[in-house]
């Protein structure tokens, strides 16, 4: 008889190598280009053809076995099959061309009513006409894929990947067709599981599908691959960091930075890991802030390879409880927002969606977004630097997580160093949050501390943060004492005083707080429903009125924290939610929104922008 002990050992040193084996098909992916929409030779976008599969037709034999380990690695809808003759005597049970096309990007369920609800897996095909060229590289980049995703060129498979919200990116190089005619196909799969980031359940839209821009990148053979242009940590006199070339063994090779506006002019040699690091004065910048978003061209080239990019060039730290940004104590305005334009349904699908939600932020005085809970699309950020607002960005390690699962661990570090890898460069990205609202244990300390670590040590210039759990006593002391909190620069919390408990809002400011970090302080949400256009007086649940008092009662009894530093109140606009179903208030909606779906601004809205034009005043003397 196995002892309880040894089984559970057992089974972590299982999941172990399950996760490793996993992790390494993902990994099979090339290590992301950065910045690689600067290298799209050929956009993807558009017309997919596609095939609703619930149970896995095109990708399991009848006795569940995957077409694409048996010997011939054939029999899949990924070979795109097509009858060899007009007679088509084959028995081929699936024709992608002869099928619906949805518009990539694009999530599934906001794209056709049926799908609404849809959690499975859906096939997707796009032809495509590339000629390779001698000497160049191609990639075939996804900005995302909602959930897990098998991706095949030519129906040869190009690797998995698992992580909604994250870049994917295949070497394709020799598998294009010299004549070039080509085809891509993506089995996407939206299914909700346990012991995935995030787990089963979420308060927001499982939106399935290719929910982010495809293209193909092309580069030289050698090429430059990822870079990193900063301040030096705390020292706005310096620019440091790295370029890393391709390939192994680039020992030697030249490498230049050129910022002309500055007259920075920088040659220098790879190591032999093929990386050449930096460290240039840099005394005439222009440091970027929310009120000067100040971005420089930066130029990057090694041998028959350049690159292009905008950056803002700022420092960001802690003293005591102040957050400095370029040595000034700052207030930050902010505002948490989904991935999603709630006037348009589904997954924000473009750059002009993104700017309508920033815009709304900006409109309410903000200088900050929170992009909850996962990583935003990678224009969104560019718009940020753009735009000026500082950003929390986050990866989904939500609610209960499989905590004690290996697996599941190496799933939330490699989203982490993948948001890492390609927001490293953009200024207006302040901190990194390795989580929201995690119960509290043993594993998953272990397992937030780990991740905040990881984070640290990709990049120790930006402040690591999570919302943190409280707990209430009888005297109404909201107590912060998590002990995530050491392993974080700030002090996080979402507390919803006069939404889901402590009364009326006219009753919340009874309200003190006891924290045990002298660490700034930023209220990641609080908030409370409304449906637009209902109205009644302060203690109507539900009416704009309510929301408007719980607004202006929050800010009172927020007032009484010594360290407070910033907040992101939740939610910039009402959006889908699968969990909430109240048939008159809420209709599949989070109400939460100082903006509704429709675009109309709440009465609260105009609270916390009031609030905001006094920080602003009290902060900048603006
Ligand atoms: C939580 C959670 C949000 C959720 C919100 C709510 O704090 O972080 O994702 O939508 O509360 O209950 O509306």
């Amino acid at each position: 008889m196995t002892s309880p002990n040894l089984l559970k050992t057992l089974t972590a040193v299982v999941l172990l190598l399950l996760g490793t084996f996993n992790s390494k098909l993902a990994q099979a992916q090339s290590a992301l280009l950065q910045n690689a929409p600067q290298r799209r030779v050929l956009s993807l976008n558009g017309s997919w053809n596609y095939i609703i599969d619930p149970y896995e037709n095109g990708f399991y034999d009848y006795r569940r076995e995957a077409f694409d380990q048996s010997k011939s690695g054939k029999g899949g809808y990924y070979d795109n099959q097509k009858p060899s003759s007009t007679q088509e005597e084959e028995l081929i049970e699936y024709d992608f061309d002869k099928s619906q096309a949805m518009q990539i990007p694009g999530d599934w369920n906001s794209q056709r009513p049926e799908l609404l609800y849809y959690e499975g897996t859906i096939w997707f095909k796009k032809s495509f006409n590339l000629t390779p060229k001698a000497g160049k590289r191609y990639f075939l980049y996804f900005g995302a894929i909602n959930y897990e995703s098998h991706t095949y060129l030519n129906g040869k498979k190009l690797g998995m990947h698992k992580g909604g919200f994250t870049p994917i990116q295949y070497d394709i190089t020799s598998l294009l067709n010299p004549s070039g005619g080509n085809f891509v196909v993506v089995k996407a799969d939206n299914t909700r599981r346990p012991e995935e980031v995030p787990t089963i359940n979420t308060d927001w839209w499982n939106y399935g599908g290719i929910t982010r821009d495809v293209f193909i990148a092309e580069t030289p053979d050698t090429y430059i691959v990822d870079y990193k242009v900063q301040l030096a940590k705390g020292d706005a006199k310096t620019l440091s960091g790295y370029v890393q070339l391709s390939g192994e063994g680039k020992a030697g090779q030249t490498v230049s930075l050129n910022i002309a506006e500055v007259g920075i002019k920088q040659t220098m040699k790879t190591d032999a890991d093929g990386r050449a690091s930096f460290s240039v004065p840099a005394r005439k910048l222009t440091l970027w802030s929310p009120q000067t978003p100040k971005l420089y061209a930066v130029s990057l080239s090694s041998g028959g390879d350049a690159i292009q990019d905008k950056i803002g060039f700022r420092t960001i730290q802690t003293k005591g409880q102040d957050i400095l940004l370029n040595g000034k104590p700052i207030f930050m305005r902010g505002i948490s927002m989904h991935d999603e334009n709630p006037l348009i349904p589904g997954r924000a699908r473009g750059e002009g969606d993104l700017r309508m939600m920033l815009t709304w932020a900006k409109e309410l005085g903000c200088n900050f977004v929170r992009l909850a809970h996962y990583p935003h699309n990678e224009i969104m950020l560019k718009l940020a630097d753009e735009m000026g607002l500082l950003v929390w960005a986050e990866v989904p390690v939500y609610w209960t997580i499989a905590w004690e699962n290996p697996a599941t661990y190496q799933n939330a570090e490699t989203q982490l160093s993948d948001l890492i890898s390609v927001g490293k460069n953009r200024a207006s990205i302040v901190i990194w949050s390795v989580g929201n609202e995690t119960p509290l244990s043993e594993p998953r300390l272990k397992f937030m501390s780990n991740l905040a670590k990881k984070a640290r040590s990709l990049d120790d210039t930006r402040m690591i943060s999570a919302a943190l759990e409280l707990h209430r006593t009888p005297d109404n002391v909201i107590h912060v004492d998590d002990p995530l909190g050491e392993f974080l620069d700030l002090t996080s919390i979402n507390e919803y005083a006069g939404w889901y408990w402590g009364g009326k809002p006219s009753e919340i400011t009874k309200y003190t707080f006891d924290i045990k970090y002298k660490k700034p302080v930023i209220i990641s949400e609080f908030g409370g429903d409304a449906l637009a256009g209902y109205h009644g007086d302060a203690n109507t649940r539900w009416s704009e009125e309510y929301q408007e008092a719980l607004y202006v009662n929050q800010l009172k009894m927020l007032g009484g924290i010594s360290g407070l530093r910033g907040m992101t109140p939740w939610i910039l606009a009402d959006f889908r939610a699968t969990r909430r179903q109240h048939p008159v208030y809420q209709n599949g909606f989070n109400r939460k929104g100082l903006i509704s779906s429709t675009g109309v601004k709440k009465k609260a809205f105009y609270v916390l922008q009031e609030y905001y034009r006094q920080m602003a005043q009290k902060y900048d003397g603006k």
